[in-house]
């Protein structure tokens, strides 16, 4: 049996789906710990195009059990959507995907508060899923969970309880009209109508596989350095994608993980507002984007891109114990003749010792770069470590260094095939 936690190491998008998808083969049990429908990821699959945000990557391999662990938030629309995707494409979810009682349900006046707060002063650039409302009343104690769908009373009567707050939030501060409170209930009882059968008891599911042997993998969504602990707050998301999150997220405990895997882009991209030292900007941040096609999975929003930096990975491994990891994407940086990667910060004209997670002093550093040549050759075809061009080895090796890992996956384009295991 071996128990592994998979993390995106940068500020998500890291392509984890493609990785789950290759690891899965390995694993018997997937089981996603946080986040929402917020996360997009994408896994190419021959000629088909699969793009999953809640339900784990892993449910294209068959065989493989998924689970949505507690600590996921749940659009009920999202999720049948999902279904209904895979099971259009001869996938099954029956008797292989099971979604924890405990997890919340996102309403439709978290969505709402989601879009209406940023237009506000507190501008994160969220992706509008209401995720951030959902677990702030998750946290307030008046969320709603799965499990109330399997009590109608119960249900009703909390619909009942939250929307009267809403409303009277939505009508008086911001001069919008209310909901209507037997539509969403009537809504709500609809979807239970067609989930009731994946609700159980996911701890209890998860502790039975592992007396089993059977092998778990516990994927986290978004990434380290968007966990609302150590991220770059506030410009986070409102869950703990970092290891930590994935014991809380399953009810897994930390005794019985094995190993941490970081997932880790071979440049740096970011989502929403906020610092980003190695942003690019102009030519070079255009050509970046497009070779990477770094538009959001989720939102379509055009990605912010930038040189790898070591040193916010370094502290990623740190704080979530990776390891090991599968660097993806190093085929983007093929026809860039120089390659840059920051090796550290400077901030009022001296060096950093540890990454500042403050975010007006990571807006103030300058980051200090390495420059490596680049191997100006297509590298998608690429099989096997040894045939990779000396440049990319030596720059696979430089950040190895630097962050402090091995790399044991490397993604040199979208398709399962084009993957190099060391
Ligand atoms: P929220 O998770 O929608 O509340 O958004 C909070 C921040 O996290 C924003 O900057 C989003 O762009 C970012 N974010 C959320 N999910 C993802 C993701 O899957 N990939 C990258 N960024 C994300």
């Amino acid at each position: 049996m071996s128990v592994s936690i998979l993390v995106g190491s940068q500020w998500g998008d890291e392509g984890k789906g493609k990785v789950v998808d290759i690891l899965s083969s390995k694993y018997e049990v997937v089981v996603r710990y946080q986040g929402g429908a917020n996360a997009g990821h994408t896994i190419e699959i021959g000629d088909k195009k699969y793009v999953l945000h809640l339900i784990p990557s892993g449910i294209l391999r068959e065989g493989v059990i998924c689970v949505i662990g507690n600590g996921v938030v749940i659009d009920p629309q999202a999720l049948l959507d999902e279904i209904k995707f895979l099971n259009d494409q001869g996938i099954e979810t029956k008797d292989r995907l099971f979604i924890s009682h405990n997890a919340h349900l996102i309403m439709p006046y978290h969505k709402l508060l989601d879009k209406i707060e940023e237009s506000g002063a507190n501008k994160i650039g969220t992706t509008g899923r209401g995720i951030g409302p959902c677990y702030k009343d998750k946290y307030d104690r008046r969320g709603i969970r799965l499990v109330d769908l399997l009590n109608r009373t119960e249900l009703e009567r909390k619909i009942r309880q939250n929307l009267e707050e809403k409303n009277n939030v939505l009508k008086k501060l911001y001069q919008h009209e209310e909901l209507d409170v037997e539509a969403i209930i009537q809504e709500y009882c609809d979807f239970d109508a067609k989930i009731d059968s994946y609700i159980t008891d996911t701890t209890s599911l998860l502790h039975k596989a592992m007396e089993q042997n059977k092998s778990v993998l516990m994927e986290g969504a978004q990434g380290a350095l968007l966990d609302v602990d150590h991220g770059t707050y506030p410009f986070v998301t409102s869950s703990s994608p970092t290891s930590g999150g994935a014991c809380t997220g399953t009810g897994i405990p930390p005794t019985k993980i094995d190993s941490v895997i970081g997932i880790v882009k071979a440049y740096t991209t970011r989502v929403g507002n906020g610092p980003f030292p190695t942003e690019l900007h102009g030519d070079e941040e255009e050509k970046l984007r497009k070779l990477g096609a770094e538009f959001g999975a989720t939102t379509g929003r055009p990605r912010r891109v930038g040189w790898f930096d070591s040193f916010l990975v370094r502290y990623s491994r740190m704080i979530n114990g990776i390891e090991r990891v599968a660097i993806t994407k190093l085929d983007v940086l093929s026809s860039f003749s120089e390659i840059k990667v920051c090796i550290g910060y400077e901030f009022e004209g001296k060096e950093l010792k540890y990454f500042p997670t403050d975010n007006v002093k990571l807006s103030s550093v300058t980051p200090i770069y390495e420059v490596l040549p680049g191997w100006n050759c297509d590298i998608t075809e690429v099989k096997n470590f040894n045939d990779l061009p000396k440049q990319a080895k030596d720059y696979l090796a430089f950040i190895s260094e630097k962050c402090g890992f091995e790399i044991s996956i490397i993604s040199v384009g979208p398709k399962r095939s084009q993957t190099i295991e060391l």
